[in-house]
């Protein structure tokens, strides 16, 4: 209701959209950085697919329901982390508010353009029946739903598509269908956003792959990955840097000219996880190769990755692995990975040359031309069906959600803080671990009509007075909670 308010309001006025958000992320050289602040940002993060693949129908996904996503967004202030990966997403869906409930939180989303449904994915069998009109619909439709939002750290144009089998003709169309999603960012979003692959740890074609599709192609338009996400669970249990293979992994990484960061890890064959390859993540034997890591993954699912489970009767629990994550991030030193560092930043791509690729993957450039009707969606913009996404205001706080830890005794306290502007989430930063006590709402000065039922949970639409942007937050002291009243978007 406010929501819609809020986007009236704005369609009939007119306005600019001026919202307390996270800054865009850019990529410079071999580094995700802050738009704004030009400081290094590595993902710590998760990767978020509440029902898994087969939980996807095509009409809702999980950035589609804000009453699971205020829950998880506050659990993962918590745990501390910046940054989820989406895979499967319905662009006729509605995804403004839970967005805009990331983007309150200080966390950025990674993108899977395709959905397991028919036509949404390239066939790595026949690439070229596939690339056509009707499936570049649902990645021009995922584009449009999601590029007005500040904290889309990017799009993945393919996962794992090329495999063993498939090194001789899929590479060329990844390269074309990152050619049309630059091509269709460049014309109708506002911002570049940017678009990578992610890969499976399949040796010898990986370091052939990112290098294939980060190489620069000087006598086409641009059809690089701007980041390249891997997926691998080498490190199992009590594993060393030098054991789990990531030693080698780093070699072969630093010298890709663009971001390179674990798209999927965390190994499940030794449970519980104590993810000890989180220190050597963000240790400097890896942060100028690797740009961090999103743990596979958040929901407890079949397959036995889960962080936290969902229980039948709606309430949630922490898992084993999701405290000895937590415990792991607790002990990074945050600054110190947050430096940039002039040399990344101005690493060049190299020009593609066929010496370079030693394993099977094609050592051939032809970009498979488009067809004319994905030319046309590209001038007109495509959006039949397609939900097209921006800022609203996140007007409550609060769960209504139990939180169980591993034991099963409830967890209070835990809630969204909405965080100040160009504010990004960080691991042992400022999520509420204390219930707030009624008695402090004085502490708020100019809160109107304060009350104790204000406190930690944003004004209403009423309280905004149509300037662009109202943001009050205010500390109670001694407590360290963040309580904050933003319209985020009008
Ligand atoms: C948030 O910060 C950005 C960058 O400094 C600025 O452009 C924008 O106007 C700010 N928005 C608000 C609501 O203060
Ligand atoms: C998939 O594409 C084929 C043409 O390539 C089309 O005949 C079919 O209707 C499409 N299916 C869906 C569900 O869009
Ligand atoms: C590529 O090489 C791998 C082994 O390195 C092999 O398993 C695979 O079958 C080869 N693929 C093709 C298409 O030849
Ligand atoms: C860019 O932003 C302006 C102002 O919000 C808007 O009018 C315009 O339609 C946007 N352009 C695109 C291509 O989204
Ligand atoms: C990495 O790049 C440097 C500088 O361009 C070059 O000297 C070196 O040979 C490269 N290493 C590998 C393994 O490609
Ligand atoms: C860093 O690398 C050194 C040398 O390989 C290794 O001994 C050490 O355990 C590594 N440290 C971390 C935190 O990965
Ligand atoms: C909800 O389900 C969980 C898991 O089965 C259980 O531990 C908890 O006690 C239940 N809570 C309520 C209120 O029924
Ligand atoms: C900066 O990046 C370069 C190239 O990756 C690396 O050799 C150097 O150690 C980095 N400096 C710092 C302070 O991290
Ligand atoms: C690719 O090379 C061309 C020609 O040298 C240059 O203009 C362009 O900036 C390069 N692109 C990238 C991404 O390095
Ligand atoms: C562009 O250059 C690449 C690499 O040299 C080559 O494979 C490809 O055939 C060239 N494409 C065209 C259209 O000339
Ligand atoms: C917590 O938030 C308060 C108020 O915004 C700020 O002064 C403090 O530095 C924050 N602490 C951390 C660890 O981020
Ligand atoms: C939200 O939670 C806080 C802290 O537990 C509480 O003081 C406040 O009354 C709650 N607000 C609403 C609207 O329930």
């Amino acid at each position: 209701m406010i929501a819609s308010y809020a986007k009236l309001f704005a369609a009939v006025c007119g306005l600019a959209s001026t919202a307390a958000a996270v800054n865009p992320l850019v990529v410079e050289g071999k580094d995700f950085v802050d738009s704004v602040t030009g400081e290094r940002f590595q993902m710590i993060g998760v990767d978020y697919q509440p029902g898994g693949s087969s939980g996807f129908k095509g009409t809702s996904d999980p950035l589609s329901d804000p009453a699971s996503c205020l829950r998880d967004a506050a659990i993962m202030q918590y745990l501390g982390i910046n940054s989820i990966r989406v895979y499967n997403l319905a662009p006729s869906a509605n995804h403004d508010e839970c967005v805009s409930i990331f983007n309150a939180a200080g966390i950025y989303l990674v993108l899977d353009v395709n959905s397991p449904l028919e036509n949404g994915s390239l066939n790595r069998a026949a690439p070229w029946e596939s690339y056509n009109d009707i499936y570049m619909q649902q990645v021009f439709g995922i584009i449009e739903s999601f590029k007005n939002f500040p904290n889309v750290a990017g799009f993945f144009s393919g996962n794992e598509v090329i495999n063993q089998d498939s090194t001789e003709d899929v590479p060329n169309y990844i390269r074309a269908v990152q050619r049309d999603m630059n091509d269709y960012i460049a014309k109708n979003s506002n911002r570049t956003i940017p678009v990578g692959y992610s890969a499976a740890d399949v040796r010898p074609m990986l370091v052939d792959t990112a290098y294939y599709l980060s190489c620069n192609l000087t006598n086409a338009t641009d059809s690089r990955s701007a980041f390249f996400g891997l997926n691998s669970y080498s490190w199992c249990g009590d594993a060393t840097y030098e054991s789990s293979g990531y030693n080698v992994l780093t070699d072969d990484f630093k010298n890709v000219s663009i971001p390179v960061f674990f798209s999927e890890t965390g190994c499940n064959a030794v449970k519980p996880r104590t993810f000890s390859e989180i220190e050597s993540i963000y240790s400097t034997n890896m942060t100028d190769a690797i740009s961090g890591a999103l743990i596979y993954e958040w929901t407890q699912e079949a397959n036995d990755y889960g962080l936290v489970q969902i229980n039948d009767n709606g309430t949630i629990t922490l898992l084993t692995d999701f405290i000895n994550l937590k415990a792991a991030y607790d002990k990074l030193d945050f600054s110190a990975i947050v430096a940039s560092n002039a040399t990344q930043n101005s690493i060049e791509a190299p020009v593609c040359d066929p010496d370079f690729i030693t394993s099977n993957v094609t050592k051939d450039w032809d970009i498979p031309t488009r067809i004319a009707g994905i030319d046309k969606m590209i001038n007109d913009g495509y959006t039949t069906n397609v939900s097209v996404g921006s800022l609203v205001s996140v007007s409550s706080t609060n769960l209504t959600q139990t939180i169980y830890d591993p034991s099963g005794n409830i967890i209070s306290g835990i809630m969204l803080n909405v965080l100040a502007n160009g504010t990004v989430n960080k691991p042992g930063g400022n999520s509420t671990t204390t219930t707030v006590s009624s008695s402090s709402s004085s502490a708020l000065p100019d809160t109107a009509s304060s009350s104790s039922s204000s406190i930690g949970s944003s004004a209403s639409a009423s309280t905004t007075t149509g300037a662009a942007v109202s943001h009050r937050a205010a500390t109670i002291s001694g407590l360290g909670v963040l309580v904050a009243t933003a319209l985020l978007a009008l």
